[in-house]
């Protein structure tokens, strides 16, 4: 069944990649997102690489239940991926009060709204960080959740809020998907990973090192129990979890799927790589070794984290296809046309809806045309 699919936060990094993957096998979306962090001009792109469009920008915030009850209504919304949220694990740390405001008050908003108008089909943006330092590896959905940081803390209790919610609603059904390491970036080098200021993951610290902009990579730690003692991440290629997403709403809207009020289910390779490992294959990418340095341990990382991805299988039928060597191409090539500036973003025309009854339109809603002008090289 083809949906009509609201993402919030959908013009975020992975938000914006299972939006263009959503377009690609037909169902038509609406994006919800403040641009708190994320780019209008990337989310404009989405409709070019896509190949349609049937998709629409409504950019307000995904607290205000209001405007999430007149959004899902005004489009007829079957399902809501909801993305939207503070990801920082070291911000949290330093602001938990911020993040509890943001993530909490921001699932119950949607959960709100979706109660009021009766959409009953949720996929959740959650984390494997919900495992924390687990002795299970490879890691199933059974083993014992162990948050360490306030992030990792509104990640577990939003999947709590939502065992709540599914149990006293008879049709709400839910999953809550536990990404490990998202990397990597479309091929079309349109859309990718944008975090502002100095990176604290991996992948963007190295691609920013590659291209220039940082002297080195500093190592965090080379004395863990792994193969060349650095850390071991299970990464994903950001266009196989956006398909993982695409495959879980479409189980939800299937007639046949299980009746489960709440799944969560993890989406990793299943394969392991160290920081060295990777540091190797994106220079082999990028074509010349990236400087890097060995540093002490980052307070609150794990030795290695490394899914066991069997459950996405069994229920969706869905595996990840990509490796780390395409996860590094496509990160680099993003990152080069980002460091070479050579698109220019298309501004979003400002298309607004009819205006309603009291001739406001309080959400106005940018459709997304794929003709609109656009600059891109
Ligand atoms: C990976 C490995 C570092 C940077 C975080 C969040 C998690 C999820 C993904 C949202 C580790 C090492 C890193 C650097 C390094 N986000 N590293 N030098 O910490 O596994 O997970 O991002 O859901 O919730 O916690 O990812 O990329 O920061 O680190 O050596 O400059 O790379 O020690 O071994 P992490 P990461």
């Amino acid at each position: 069944m083809k949906g009509r699919i609201l993402t919030t936060g959908g013009a975020g990094y992975i938000g914006s990649h299972t939006t263009v993957e959503l377009l690609k096998a037909g169902h038509s979306v609406v994006i919800l997102d403040n641009f708190e962090n994320s780019d209008r001009d990337r989310v404009a792109r989405i409709p070019l690489i896509a190949g349609t469009a049937d998709v629409r920008l409504v950019e307000g915030d995904v607290r205000d239940a209001q405007l999430m009850a007149d959004v899902l209504k005004r489009h007829k919304i079957d399902a809501v991926i909801h993305f939207a949220g503070k990801k920082a694990v070291a911000e949290s740390v330093a602001n938990p009060l911020l993040y509890y405001h943001d993530n909490i008050t921001g699932a119950v908003s949607v959960l709100s709204a979706m109660r009021e108008v009766g959409c009953k089909n949720l996929i959740f943006s959650s984390s494997a960080t919900v495992y924390g330092d687990t002795e299970m590896l490879p890691t199933r959905e059974t083993a014992a959740t162990s948050v360490s940081s306030p992030y990792g803390r509104t990640k577990l209790m939003i999947e709590e809020i939502i065992d709540d919610t599914a149990a006293s609603l008879a049709t709400f059904r839910a999953i809550s998907l536990r990404y490990f390491n998202p990397v990597g970036a479309h091929a079309s080098g349109f859309i990718g990973e944008c975090p502002r200021g100095v990176p604290n993951n991996l992948f963007p610290y190295i691609a920013q090192a590659a291209a220039g902009i940082r002297d080195y990579v500093q190592i965090h730690g080379s004395d863990y129990e792994t193969s060349d003692g650095t850390g071991s991440r299970d990464y994903i290629h950001v266009v196989d979890l956006a398909r993982g997403h695409v495959a879980a709403v479409e189980h939800l809207l299937s007639s046949s799927a299980d009746y489960a009020p709440h799944r969560k289910v993890n989406l990793g390779t299943g394969q392991g790589h160290t920081v060295l490992q990777v540091l190797h294959a994106f220079s082999k990418a990028c074509g010349f070794q990236i400087p890097y340095q060995i540093g002490p341990r980052r307070l609150g990382d794990v030795p290695a984290s490394l899914a066991d991805p069997s459950l996405s299988l069994a229920l969706f039928g869905w595996k990840p296809e990509l490796d780390l060597e395409e996860m590094c191409r496509d990160h680099w090539n993003f990152q080069k046309r980002e460091r070479d500036k050579s698109n220019i973003g298309m501004r979003i025309p400002p298309v607004t809806h009819k205006a309603t009854s009291d001739h406001t339109d309080p959400h106005r809603a940018h459709q997304l045309t794929s003709g609109s002008r656009n600059v891109l090289n």
